[in-house]
């Protein structure tokens, strides 16, 4: 494929651009995943079924040892220069079940950023010593500069987008799609609910893009007026000939709803660009109160991307009922991450052939 300039990659539509994140430069095989909307229904479908063949295959020792030497010639950097918690060790420890081994950068101002180094060159010296960049970034386009400087590298390396600014968050999503596909069986005709602060949730916004991989999906999102998901979603969401709503009511909607799936008020975002944590009180209305499982469906599942703070009463941490499936959630984050990593290097049908044995 023709290579671009960093300009006229960034002057690019999403679109246009995932040509350029492909294997072979002909949009079909995720090379780079930065954007939810890379990922197609078949490619939806086996990643989750490989999920569930890397979690079969992980309770025995031949398995873990199977897991373990598919990747283990190869190096991932985890480059984290903004918080996390879940997505950085979840990575982590997908990365080391499939025998990588590990390297991270959580604070760039004790590398040689900080001599003035640029950003791509930066990344250009990673790729050096490593196989696989996972990045999360506060700024929306740096992973795309870094997938860029890789293509125009001599050692082409992937690079995966942990959560980018208040853009994208591709791997969360995947992690989403697979633990509804889990709870509910299936995606298809179910109604979910995104609820709080739609306005700067990346994990919302890379949900809804999966979501149009779905027939009919109903969406709702319920939020306050200030904190209403994107145009540029709504638009995607017309184009694509998608169902949504929006509504200010959470507690009328739950009784609707197969997925729920709650979300924090991004206060950091106020202030700090994303770097640091300002808690701030979600509107009472938007609370999960523990009265409202009686309202939901037998069938109905409670999701959050975490962290969470206040937005769902805490007694529903210690609650035995299995529609609450956030911790649950986050555990398959590993799974999917493994499932994501093992396709993009091309060991997904040696784990699958020992899976089926
Ligand atoms: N869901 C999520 O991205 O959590 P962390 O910020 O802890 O990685």
């Amino acid at each position: 494929m023709k290579k671009v300039t960093l300009d006229e990659f960034q002057a690019l539509q999403t679109s246009d651009k995932i040509p350029h994140l492909s294997k072979d430069g002909d949009g079909r095989d995720i090379f780079h995943l930065l954007f939810a909307q890379q990922f197609k229904r078949p490619e939806l479908d086996a990643l989750c079924k490989l999920a569930d063949h890397i979690r079969k295959i992980n309770k025995t020792v031949e398995g873990t040892e199977l897991l373990g030497s598919t990747l283990r010639d190869k190096h991932a950097l985890n480059l984290f220069v903004q918080p996390s918690t879940r997505t950085f060790m979840s990575f982590m420890a997908a990365e080391q079940k499939l025998g990588m081994m590990t390297l991270d950068i959580r604070d760039v101002t004790t590398s040689s950023h900080a001599k003035g180094e640029s950003f791509q060159n930066s990344i250009r010296t990673f790729s050096s010593y490593v196989d696989l960049i996972v990045m999360r970034h506060p700024d929306k386009g740096a992973c795309g500069v870094a997938a860029w400087e890789m293509n125009m590298a001599e050692r082409r390396i992937p690079v995966i987008n942990g959560g980018s600014g208040r853009d994208q968050h591709p791997s969360q999503a995947l992690l989403d799609i697979y633990t509804i596909q889990k709870s509910l069986d299936e995606i298809d005709g179910k109604t979910i609910v995104m609820v709080g602060d739609l306005a700067r949730g990346r994990t919302v916004r890379s949900l809804s893009y999966l979501l149009r991989n779905y027939e009919n999906v109903r969406i709702i999102y319920a939020s306050p007026d200030d904190l209403r998901i994107g145009d540029d979603i709504k638009d995607f969401l017309q184009r694509n000939s998608m169902t949504f709503e929006e509504t200010d009511n959470l507690e009328k909607v739950i009784p609707e709803a197969d997925a729920i799936y709650m979300t924090r008020v991004q206060g950091e975002w106020d202030k700090k660009g994303g770097s640091t944590g300002e808690k701030s009180a979600p509107d009472p209305r938007f609370v999960f109160r523990k009265e409202f499982l009686s309202k939901m469906k037998k069938t109905a599942c409670l999701m959050h991307p975490l962290p969470k703070i206040s937005e769902i009463d805490v007694e529903l941490d210690y609650i035995d009922d299995p529609r609450i499936v956030y911790w649950r959630q986050e555990r398959n984050g590993m799974w999917a991450r493994a499932a994501l990593i093992a396709t993009i290097f091309g060991v997904h049908d040696r784990i699958s052939e020992f899976a089926a044995d």
